[in-house]
């Protein structure tokens, strides 16, 4: 009776299958939001995009009596007609941005459930980022004993609700780890990580990425991560590659009002647009012109792009390349790739969540050299014990000296025998012939770690070729190895 089953998975990224009162959807997934006072696209329209679950406001419900009478007379599917699954917010939103939520916990928790409600969200206090570590800590405690108090309402495996535990912590990773262990411990059906909608607004990525590992980290891994307000597609990659399922967007009429046209690259502005570089049913059936002139198009353009970007997420997923997409898409804009560097930072952590073998991969750029399957093969490199004379070369045409054991170089990952040039992951990953200097750096770290780690049993020759000349390990090399520059026919030529 599990509710949520993992079907593939990249990174700490995964394809899942959630049970909900009202079917089964399959993450990662976007719940386009509705506002009952404000309704953009019907909900009854989105299934045409792709939606399989959407999310409302219960606050808004509630606080405004036509809507919470029919809501509580014929439950919130009926309100917004549609069957597809539907997660209720709590208003706490509402909380944060106007202060002037006046429902409790309790009141707003049971309303949720007797709408109906496929998932519930406790009113949690959503603390700005850049606060004080006091205040953020004191927010946080109100949080965990809303979580505690809805968790006692609503005790697990009782009813068709289920329930999220939200993450909070404003911009410190310590609040966040602790916020998301103290939430596990009250084992919610899935988790939400909060308060990040300021950051999304002022670009700060790599900050967001710090805290959903802080927050991933102390989580279940048998249950869906939701992140609040990140509905812009280009962020869909890279926050699924740390392991987020469910995201809700807003973004689409949003952007739509403000005349912005999203791509998966970012936003751009209505105006500037000559053409429409896009082939979703609007764009292949309406002019720029016409999109100006109607914001609901352009909405209906926005809800069809971020859908297909989730698509191509999911793709990746199953192909288990996800790493490639988010460096692509991070590379299209400078915060992102800020993003994408404090991501390698987490590679030991990726590491660990990361599928055995997968698709050899390519390097792309710099950023490729850290990835966790580097990383990983560095941690390996333990395994080769060796003794008696060993060839390092850059170069596969060597001498015909006779050697115990010769090793190749390949950038980024560095040492592999011979044997296994075919092998996952080094022999199969594809580089560019003009490595650059990064992938060379880490190629060589390794070395060093294999030299250091047999310095005792092996004598070493390293063999490299002009293109490595000049490189700063080459003397830290020459240490523990005989160091030759392999002279190409092409010098001996000129030479
Ligand atoms: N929507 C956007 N951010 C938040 C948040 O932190 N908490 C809740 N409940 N909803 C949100
Ligand atoms: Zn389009």
């Amino acid at each position: 009776m599990t509710k949520y089953e993992i079907q593939h998975k990249d990174l700490m990224g995964r394809i899942g299958k959630l049970r909900t009162a009202h079917g089964y959807i399959e993450t990662p997934t976007i719940l386009p939001v509705i506002n009952p006072n404000l309704v953009t696209i019907e909900a009854a329209e989105m299934k045409k995009y792709g939606a399989e679950m959407l999310i409302t406001n219960a606050y808004i419900i509630y606080r405004k009596p036509d809507l919470r009478e029919e809501a509580l007379a014929k439950g919130v599917h009926s309100l917004l007609g549609t069957e597809i699954p539907i997660m209720t917010d709590s208003g706490s939103y509402q909380l944060y941005e106007y202060r002037d939520v006046e429902v409790s916990n309790r009141e707003i928790l049971e309303f949720q459930q007797r709408i109906g409600s496929d998932v519930c969200v406790p009113l949690d206090i959503p603390t700005p980022p850049y606060v004080k570590h006091k205040r953020a800590k004191e927010d946080l405690e109100v949080t965990l004993s809303r979580l505690r108090e809805a968790r006692s309402l609503m005790p697990a495996n009782g009813q068709d609700n289920m329930l999220a535990g939200v993450v909070q912590g404003s911009t410190f990773t310590d609040l966040r780890a602790d916020s998301a262990r103290q939430a596990a411990e009250l084992e919610f059906d899935l988790y939400a990580i909060g308060g990040v909608v300021p950051l999304l607004e002022s670009h700060g990525f790599a900050r967001l990425v710090d805290l959903i590992v802080a927050s991933k980290q102390n989580l279940p891994l048998n249950a869906p991560v939701h992140l609040f307000g990140a509905g812009h597609p280009m962020l869909f990659s890279l926050a699924v590659a740390l392991g987020c399922d469910l995201f809700d967007s807003a973004a689409y009429a949003i952007f739509a009002k403000d005349k912005r046209y999203l791509t998966s690259d970012g936003t751009k502005k209505l105006e500037k647009l000559r053409v429409l570089p896009c082939s979703c049913p609007v764009c292949s059936t309406y002019s720029v012109a016409e999109l100006k002139a109607n914001t609901d198009l352009l909405a209906a353009h926005n809800l069809w792009v971020t859908f297909e970007e989730m698509r191509m997420v999911k793709q990746s997923i199953a192909e288990g390349c996800l790493w490639e997409l988010c460096e692509r898409r991070c590379r299209a804009y400078p915060s992102l790739v800020d993003a994408l560097k404090r991501m390698t930072n987490h590679s030991a952590v990726i590491e660990r969540y990361d599928v055995a073998t997968k698709r050899p991969f390519f390097y792309l750029s710099e950023y490729s050299a850290h990835r966790p399957e580097v990383l990983r093969y560095a941690n390996l490199l333990d395994r080769f014990q060796l003794s008696g004379s060993v060839l390092i070369t850059t170069k596969e045409e060597r001498e015909e000296e006779v050697y115990d054991h010769i090793y190749l170089v390949k950038p980024p990952f560095g040492p592999y025998p011979v044997e296994l040039k075919e092998s996952y992951p080094v022999g199969q990953s594809e580089i560019p012939v003009d490595i650059d200097d990064v992938a060379k750096t880490v190629a060589l770290q390794n070395v060093l770690k294999l030299l250091e780690l047999n310095s005792e049993k092996a004598e070493f020759v390293f063999q490299y070729d002009g293109s490595w000349d000049g490189h700063p390990l080459l003397e830290k090399i020459g240490k523990y190895a005989e160091v030759r520059r392999n002279v190409s026919a092409q010098e001996l030529v000129v030479s």
